[in-house]
């Protein structure tokens, strides 16, 4: 662990190995629940600016990731590829259980972790060689995926039909992420929970990877056939996630797995669009406007639904701090939120050294007050963000507007992939449920 960004972020701890056991804590057999631990375990107060700048870095990172689908120049200038802040599960695979934390991502359709005890990562942010692994070698119940199994989407170049070269494995996978790659083999392995094993359940056996950002393994929460919730066939998926700001008097949040279908109490809901071809696995939600405070804002409306070309749209993913904002809306957002904030002082030294703007300095203000962001969905549902959450660290004179975008200078190009994400410390203190079956995102306002 002695990287230097460990030293560079004292604070941050990103082994978040809490490694408590899968539990079904209500008598409802229907459902699964899961602790769900931030991966921030300390509040970032001696550097919080370092902090900023390090979120800002990796979600625009990520966000060029998500948009473009491939690695990114960004990718390699990325300085410190630390953990998105994301969510970390536990989850067990294997006779006897191997138990492993895996990242809840949302904007990502795989599930896979470090395996197999010749393990490398390039450049990661923690000691690859201390890093939990799963050993294929330890479990009764594994398999190695063959070409002749349909989940095999790579496809074999030689296997067709019966023949014996479909005996063969399936092709490594290589996937790309905001900071990192891996690449590895799959498996079909039992995954277990306390009361349910999902039987041939296909998980990647990672073998090396490179710039990962976190030990975690990383369990893909996407929209297509191979993610966690797809391939277990649950219904929806909930979470509600604690602030940042680790609060140790809380109640630890969970991840429910539910089988059950209906309408949970108390929820808004807002439809998931259909997804454009280039991005089957991202969780598009139908936005109609965006206000701050009361203002309505006038964005253009290719912005807000994806078109069919891909580009535009909103969509929310767990595994993104900060949100990302394509620059002709990021310019009108932040235009807006300007006039309502001119009572406070910008402060561009702040803006430099966090690669955030606009920021301010509170310094000499005794109560502060900043302007809800205000998405309002499809069908009517109001996803109310309160100031406290769409900017960091109000509570310590300063403050900056965790929203990143474009780099690019032709500010008027439209660019691929979504132009809005929503990253998760907007939905902090939200119960936020996906709703595979209906095909909606249902939410609720509540401390988690
Ligand atoms: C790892 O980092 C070193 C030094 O920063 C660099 O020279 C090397 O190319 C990197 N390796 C990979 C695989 O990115
Ligand atoms: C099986 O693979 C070998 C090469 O690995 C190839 O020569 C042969 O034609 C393949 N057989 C079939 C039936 O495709
Ligand atoms: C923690 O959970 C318990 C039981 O569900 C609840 O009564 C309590 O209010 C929660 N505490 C906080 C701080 O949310
Ligand atoms: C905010 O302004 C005060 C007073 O001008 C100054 O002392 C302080 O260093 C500033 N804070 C930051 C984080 O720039």
């Amino acid at each position: 662990m002695a990287s230097s960004t460990s030293l560079l972020f004292p604070v941050f701890t990103f082994f978040s190995f809490l490694f408590l056991a899968s539990s079904s804590k209500d008598n409802t057999p229907a459902t699964i629940t899961i602790p769900l631990t931030s991966t921030f375990t300390n509040k970032p107060s001696t550097e919080p600016l370092l902090f900023l700048q390090h979120l800002a870095i990796s979600s625009l990172s990520r966000a060029h990731q998500l948009k473009y689908g491939k690695a990114s120049p960004l990718t390699q200038i990325s300085l410190f590829p630390h953990s998105y802040g994301g969510h970390s599960i536990p989850l067990s695979f294997g006779t006897p259980p191997q138990k492993l934390s895996f990242l809840v991502d949302t904007g990502s359709e795989v599930v896979w972790a470090p395996c197999t005890t010749h393990y490398t990562c390039t450049n990661c942010s923690f000691s690859p060689k201390k890093a939990p692994i799963f050993n294929p070698k330890l479990s009764s119940s594994y398999k190695i995926l063959e070409c002749r199994n349909p989940k095999c989407s790579v496809g074999c170049p030689r296997c067709n039909g019966k023949s014996k070269n479909c005996s063969h494995a399936c092709p490594q996978y290589s996937l790309q992420y905001g900071t990192g790659s891996a690449s590895g083999f799959f498996l079909l392995e039992n995954l277990n929970f306390a009361r349910k094993t999902i039987h041939k359940f296909l998980v990647g056996c990672t073998t090396s990877a490179a710039h990962q950002p976190t030990s975690d393994a990383y369990a893909g929460f996407g929209r297509t056939m191979f993610s966690l919730p797809m391939q277990m066939g649950v219904k929806k998926f909930a979470y509600c996630l604690n602030s940042h700001d680790y609060d140790d008097t809380r109640n630890s949040s969970q991840l429910i797995l539910d089988y059950s279908d209906g309408q949970t109490k108390g929820l808004s809901y807002a439809p998931f669009l259909k997804n454009p071809h280039d991005y089957p696995g991202y969780y598009y939600l139908g936005v109609k406007d965006i206000r701050i405070g009361n203002k309505l804002l006038r964005i253009p409306s290719k912005y807000l639904a994806p078109g069919s070309d891909g580009r535009g749209g909103l969509m929310i993913d767990s595994g993104f701090a900060y949100g990302y904002m394509t620059r002709p809306v990021f310019k009108i957002v932040t235009n807006e939120l300007k006039k309502q904030m001119s009572r406070y002082r910008r402060s561009l030294e702040l803006e430099i050294l966090s690669g955030l703007t606009p920021c301010y300095n509170f310094t000499g203000h005794k109560s502060i007050k900043i302007p809800d962001l205000i998405y309002q969905f499809r069908g009517g549902a109001n996803m109310v963000v309160p100031g406290k959450n769409y900017f960091e660290f109000p509570e310590i004179s300063f403050a900056c507007f965790p929203f990143v975008t474009d780099a690019g200078t032709n500010t008027l190009e439209f660019t691929p992939g979504p132009s809005i994400i929503l990253g998760n410390n907007q939905h902090v203190d939200y119960y936020v449920e996906f709703d595979l079956k209906n095909e909606r995102l249902g939410f609720r306002q509540q401390t988690c």
